[in-house]
Parts: structure tokens; sequence; C-alpha cells
């Protein structure tokens, strides 16, 4: 199968240049099968989910609910209700930070996060911290050994890797360190889930969650996996209809898990799409060829006078992040979108952490399955080309 091919957006030129896509951890491109899943229920069997006795409406449900069972698989976890449909990272873990931590956090709890952490793994947190008078503790970059957990230790949350460096969080042993202080796990697997098998099980976490549109997928998807135990004893998020098992107007009684999690109408579509998603990312390309390409990157970056590549490990995500001399990076990213080229540059949601790498912004140029190395070849000529308009 050409990869390519299955990848339409591909096909077009930008500012007259041919299209090279580097920016696949903000939102990975959608391959064909997705779209046409979404299509399909749109245009063939559109309806609501769970609620009509009608053909389209049975069919709707069962395709919706057979991506919940593809989720449970693809992360391994032990129940299909522990796979609770969101609108993607953020929102799985403000539903943990809100359920979860109105529910069990108290005063002088501590929740422990990682320096490396995007926006959306820390804001929830800080909120939390502030409402009910828990302390944020931050791990220092680079730490390992052991953590300074204490009895007040009660959540640790973190990313699986970072979204800014590529570079992952040593996320199994730290798990067994908040475990042995029976604290709480969720791992944010944002970037992790397009190129890591996720195993909820071996990680031995209690949540962990993912967007859709980084593994292929649609926007506005998303899982969030929880203990079984633990989501049982939660709150609901959101209310309305769906989550709801008894209605009157003294008194509601709950869905049980999943729909406890799901109130409303969901995005119907969206999760059809994701589980064309989850079956592409299954489906039997070379996805090994990613890492050469990657390695790739990394050689013709470092050929470049005045590069300097960030959170450069042997083991890594295929994002790289870069400056280039003193240009600002929000200057290479238009003038090599000029040749057709797209990257990221800014903060990248991790500003806590570019503070601590002391630059205001990096450029980051991110893989996926459909880049090539005429694709990175295209990268080196453009950013040669910013070179020369600032004569460095
Ligand atoms: C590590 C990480 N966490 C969380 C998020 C937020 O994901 P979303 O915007 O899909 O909710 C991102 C997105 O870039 C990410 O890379």
């Amino acid at each position: 199968m050409d990869i390519r091919s299955q990848f339409p957006v591909l096909n077009q030129q930008v500012h007259g240049k041919r299209l090279v896509y580097l920016d696949s951890a903000a939102t990975s491109l959608k391959p064909l099968s997705v779209t046409e899943a979404e299509r399909q229920y749109e245009q063939e069997y559109c309806a609501n989910i769970h609620r009509g006795v009608h053909a389209l409406s049975e069919k709707a449900t069962l395709a919706y609910e057979s991506v919940r069972t593809q989720a449970q698989q693809f992360l391994n976890t032990r129940s299909e209700r522990e796979i609770i449909f969101t609108s993607g990272t953020t929102q799985g873990i403000n539903l943990v930070a809100y359920s979860y931590g109105r529910k069990f956090l108290k005063p002088g709890d501590e929740i422990w996060i990682s320096s490396l952490e995007h926006h959306s793994n820390i804001v929830p947190w800080q909120v939390l911290c502030q409402e009910i008078g828990c302390i944020l503790k931050v791990i220092p970059l680079g730490h390992t050994g052991d953590l300074k957990f204490s009895k007040k230790s009660k959540l640790l949350a973190i990313a699986y890797a970072s979204n800014a460096l590529g570079i992952f969080n040593p996320v199994q042993d730290w798990i067994a360190q908040a475990k042995a202080h029976h604290m709480a796990v969720l791992i944010d697997a944002a970037q992790a889930a397009p190129h890591i098998q996720l195993d909820v099980q071996k990680l031995d976490c209690d949540f962990l969650v993912f967007s859709g549109h980084k593994i292929y997928g649609p926007t506005g998807t998303g899982v969030l996996y929880g203990r079984e135990t633990l989501l049982e004893q939660m709150p609901p998020y959101q209310t309305g209809g769906d989550m709801i098992e008894h209605v009157n107007f003294e008194k509601t009684t709950y869905a049980k898990l999943p729909a406890k999690f799901e109130a409303g109408t969901p995005n119907i579509s969206g999760v059809i799409g994701l589980g064309a998603a989850i079956e592409f990312l299954f489906s039997p390309f070379e996805k090994g060829g990613l890492r050469g390409i990657s390695d790739y990157a990394k050689q013709r970056l470092l050929e470049i006078p005045g590069i300097q590549l960030f959170g450069d490990v042997p083991e890594k995500l295929p994002i790289w992040s870069f400056l280039l001399g003193d240009i600002h990076p929000h200057d290479i990213s238009s003038i090599i979108d000029q040749e057709g080229v797209a990257v990221r540059a800014g903060h990248l949601c991790t500003q806590p952490l570019m503070k601590l790498l002391g630059v205001p912004a990096l450029v980051r140029a991110s893989l996926g399955v459909y880049n090539t190395r005429e694709d990175i070849d295209a990268l080196i000529t453009a950013l040669y080309k910013v070179k020369q308009v600032f004569r460095c």
C-alpha cells in the first residue's frame, strides 16, 4: 500500500511548492479510511445512538459501541466499561481533575507532575489546587532516581512523552514509585499513542488519556481509560441525557459505566472515525520506516551550521525541536512556509518548559507515517533559505 495515497490532503501545493507536512504532533493528517467511515455514518446511517429503536439508530449504536471494543483492545483495559469517549486529551484530564480530584483529594494533598507537561496537564491541576487547597509539586527536568513522595502525595499526572521535545518521562519507574506510596496515576498519552503500544495493565496506571486527532483520527474525539473501581466511585463530570438511570424532579440516579461519563449526544461520526483510525494504526504498513526517517532528519539538521537541537536523546519520538542561530522561531516558520514546509513554532503549549530551557520558543518538526526523506530534504533546503535571508 502506498501510504501517501491514503492522505489526499498531501496532493496540493502551498505557495506554489509541494506541501511538506511536518506538524503531526499538533495534529496528524487523516487517511481516506477515516474520512470515509465518517462520511458513511453521516450520509448512510445517520441517527442518534442508544435511544432509538429503529434500524438506523441500532446500526449507529452498534458502530459507536464497536469502537469501544477497539479502544479496549488498543489500551488493553480490563473491560469496556473502563473506556470513556471524550473530546480529547484535554477533556479527559479535566474530567479526572473535576471528578476524581474533588471526590478524593483533600487540602494539603500533593499532586505531582513533570517539568515537561503540556498546559492541559498543568492548568486543570492548578485550578483544583486553588479550589481545594492541594499542593502542585513539579518533578525537576531530567530527574532520575527517587522522587520525594510522602504520605501527602496522592496523585501523579505525567506525560508519557513530551510534545515539545519528543523525549520520554521514565513512566514505568515513576509509576512503580507512586504505587509504592498508594498514589493514583494519570498518564497523558497524547503524543505516545500514535507511536507506542500502550497497555494500561502493564503500566499499572489508573487513568490514561489520548486524543483521536493525533492518531490519524478525527478532531473532537478522544479516550479516557479509568480504573473501574475508581470510575465507579467518581461523580459524573457532566450531567444530562444518556447518563441517567431514573430521573424525577426530586432525585436522579445515574447510569452504569461508561454511560455515567458520557452525557448528551456524543461526537458519533467522530468516534466512528476514531475506530477507523485505530484500525489504520494496526494496518500492516511499514511503520519502522518512520524511525529511519527521524534519524535522517536529525543527521541532516545537524549538518546546518548554527542549529541547536533540543531533546536529542537516543530513544525518542520522531519530533525534532530546534533553534537556528538567534533567528526567532516564528520568522523561521514563516519563511519555510513560503517553501511549502509546515512546522510549528512557539512555546508549544509548554511555557514552563520553555522557561526552564531558557528559550522563548522553539521550532518543531514532527513526523507522521506519510513523511519521506524528500520531505526532510525540503525542510533542510528551506532552512538554508532562512539562513540566506538572515545572512548567517
Ligand atoms: C502531551 C500533550 N498533552 C495534551 C495535549 C492536548 O491535546 P488536545 O488538544 O487534543 O486535547 C497535547 C496536544 O498537543 C499534547 O501534546
